[in-house]
């Protein structure tokens, strides 16, 4: 009997989103002599870049280390993660925990005839105040280039190439490796590269019965 999912599957608009997230792994099997080239890298941040973000403030950067001395150098900041080497490619997704973003974007949303210049304002101000605190600011630098992070991710895998997304790694040495500066935090360590061959069947995943609740929790 077709169960419900693979219904909704074949009414996808987009079957082939459907099936790039599906088949997306996390690699740690790379071929060590395959690179990415910049245009490539710079198509993945663009990627990235689509993903929603509040107020479509985008408080994320990239850092993409690529030089094998200081892949070695990451390698161990990442605790001996050795397929971050054979990836070539380590890019740390990092986050704003100011809103360093929300004079031009708030002007964007005013000139795209989105808000008016009072509501911008008045919108900016709270928005600000929502921020303030240390536990807000913290989450706003963490959820939006999360989302990010896996555009970039499912960009690779529809482009041929295979990543892991990693927070196994010294944060504040990393931070101070890569010169973060301090209202930066890094959120994710994503290895992008080709792959090496195939990885391991996929662990099993949660039940929807177990992790669907309607309603109430
Ligand atoms: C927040 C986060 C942290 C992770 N940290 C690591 C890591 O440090 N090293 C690693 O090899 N994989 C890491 N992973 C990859 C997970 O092990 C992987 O996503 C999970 O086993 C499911 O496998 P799949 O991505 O192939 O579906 C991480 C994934 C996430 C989302």
């Amino acid at each position: 009997m077709q169960s419900e999912t693979e219904f909704a599957d074949a009414e996808a608009e987009y079957p082939n989103a459907i099936e790039a997230l599906r088949t997306r792994r996390s690699g740690h099997n790379f071929d060590p002599e395959g690179d990415v080239d910049e245009e490539t890298l710079r198509a993945l941040i663009e990627d990235a870049s689509l993903a929603p973000s509040s107020y479509n403030l985008q408080p994320w950067e990239f850092v993409a280390v690529q030089d094998d001395e200081r892949l070695d150098e990451v390698v161990e900041l990442a605790y001996g993660q050795e397929h971050i080497k054979e990836a070539g490619t380590a890019i740390l997704v990092v986050g704003h925990t100011e809103l360093e973003t929300a004079d031009e974007v708030f002007d964007q949303w005013v000139e795209a005839d989105r808000m008016d210049r009072e509501t911008a304002e008045a919108t900016q101000e709270q928005t600000e105040g929502l921020y303030g605190s240390d536990r807000m600011s913290r989450d706003y630098a963490i959820r939006n280039p999360s989302l990010a992070a896996q555009n970039l991710m499912l960009s690779a895998h529809a482009r041929g190439l295979k990543s892991t997304p990693m927070i196994g790694f010294d944060q504040d040495g990393l931070a101070e490796f890569l010169e973060l500066p301090e209202d930066k935090v890094p959120v994710v360590l994503i290895a992008v590269g080709e792959s090496g061959g195939e990885e391991p069947e996929r662990l099993p995943r949660r039940d929807v019965d177990e992790i669907l609740h309607h309603e109430t929790f």
